[in-house]
């Protein structure tokens, strides 16, 4: 990050998440609810596990936003655990508690907790798995929402959508890729719980996590993100990491449980030869000589590290979810001994969860790039320069 800079804390059955944000500029529009519907979108989805039932979460703003506009000050957010009235004792701060409850000696394969306790000499798993849990990424989603509040003043749209659960495949293709066909598949997808676009998809997935959950195994999948209205010139050519693709990469793989990116056609791009999958340019239609259009998007977006003013494109991979109700071989961390991995409530599949995820991380690096680009203390600030900027450039 260049411009903005932000930070998560907190435990998974801690008392609470905070989050602090820094290089907002003053004045512009935020509330609590603009936050919340975008943390409401985090916990759908088919096949999460009890955890989503218990907490239904709200933000409070407690630093940097006056009479419903930013100050340009850091904005710190907080986010109640509400399953901590369940840890009082087990997750207290407090030394007299300790081993009020039952160590975690099991480590599961596909965790943190191995590696964790071995590099942080641990003798409790739960020392480990309680930051590593994905319940740290509700804060994230809360700090994206004040990026994509930004973005949003500017016109800049961001959305996503399920496009595979295990085996199960939504097949997209370039005609499906260019802005209104991509913000109708992102409306369309709000309205399903599993956040594809097609009904009928949506039934086989269901039944493919249905199985998952009556076998016991877990489920991964692939979704797209994708963000509309960018300006041409965020991110840069000239250091490896000022690129805006090598930081989106980043930033996905940074998620819990992600495991692969691809910008525009990505891996396929490999397969085919360059005259099939350069993104030809077309002259302008509209007033300005370097407003093109381009015959297609293969690239994404990007083109050596900057936005081109096509749609850009980014997909991910997430694994299966390690923990297993049917668990797997381990071993006990204090005998050494053969014994199944520890189960605790679990999903069986998150990844609508890990979309909405993907989309408050791809606001945070595009905030951060389109700020470094515009600059500005206020929002009127920004607004003039990236005023002069396309009226000279463009
Ligand atoms: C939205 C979301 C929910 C997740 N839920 C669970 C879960 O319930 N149980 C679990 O074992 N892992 C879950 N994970 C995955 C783990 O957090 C992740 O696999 C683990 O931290 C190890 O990191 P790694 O897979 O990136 O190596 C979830 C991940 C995301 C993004």
């Amino acid at each position: 990050m260049f411009k903005l800079r932000f930070l998560t804390a907190g435990e998974s059955h801690g008392k609470a998440l905070t989050g602090i944000i820094e290089g907002i500029p003053a004045n512009l529009s935020l509330t609590p609810e603009y936050i919340n519907n975008q943390l409401k979108r985090r916990q759908k989805g088919y096949g999460r596990g009890g955890r989503m039932k218990i907490e239904s979460d709200r933000v409070e703003i407690i630093s940097g936003v006056r009479w419903g506009k930013t100050l340009g000050s850091p904005i710190s957010l907080l986010i109640k655990n509400r399953d901590w009235e369940n840890w009082h004792d087990g997750m207290s701060v407090e030394g007299s508690k300790a081993g009020s409850i039952a160590p975690v000696t099991r480590p599961r394969p596909g965790h943190a907790d191995l590696a964790g306790v071995i590099k942080y000499n641990q003798q409790d798993i739960r020392n480990i798995l309680e930051r590593s849990s994905a319940r740290e990424t509700a804060m994230r989603v809360a700090l994206g929402s004040v990026a994509r509040r930004l973005l949003e003043h500017f016109g800049i749209r961001i959305g996503g959508f399920v496009t595979s659960i295990g085996p199960v495949r939504y097949e997209i293709n370039q005609a499906m890729l260019k802005e209104e066909e991509l913000t109708e598949l992102a409306r369309r997808a709000e309205s399903s719980e599993l956040s594809v676009p097609e009904g009928a998809l949506e039934e086989k997935m269901r039944e493919e996590i249905d199985r998952a959950k009556t076998e016991g195994y877990s489920l991964g999948g692939t979704f797209l993100v994708f963000a509309t209205g960018l300006p041409v010139g965020l991110g840069s050519h000239i250091q490896w990491d000022r690129r805006l693709d090598a930081r989106i990469a980043q930033a996905m793989l940074g998620i819990q449980a992600i495991k692969g990116v691809e910008i525009g056609s990505g891996f396929r791009m490999s397969e085919r030869p360059g005259s099939e999958v350069m993104d030809e340019i077309l002259p302008s239609e509209r007033g300005s000589k370097l407003s093109v259009s381009r015959a297609s998007n293969h690239a994404g977006g990007i083109e050596g590290g900057m936005t081109n003013g096509m749609p850009l494109l980014v997909r991910a991979a997430m694994k299966p979810i390690p923990t297993q109700a049917r668990p797997l071989r381990s071993i006990d961390i204090q005998s050494g001994e053969a014994i199944e991995a520890a189960y605790e409530r679990s999903d069986v599949c998150a990844v609508p969860a890990a979309t909405v995820i993907a989309e408050a991380m791809l606001a945070l690096v595009l905030c951060d790039a389109f700020l470094e680009k515009f600059g500005g203390d206020s929002i009127e600030e920004t607004e003039t320069n990236l005023k002069n900027y396309t009226s000279t450039y463009l």
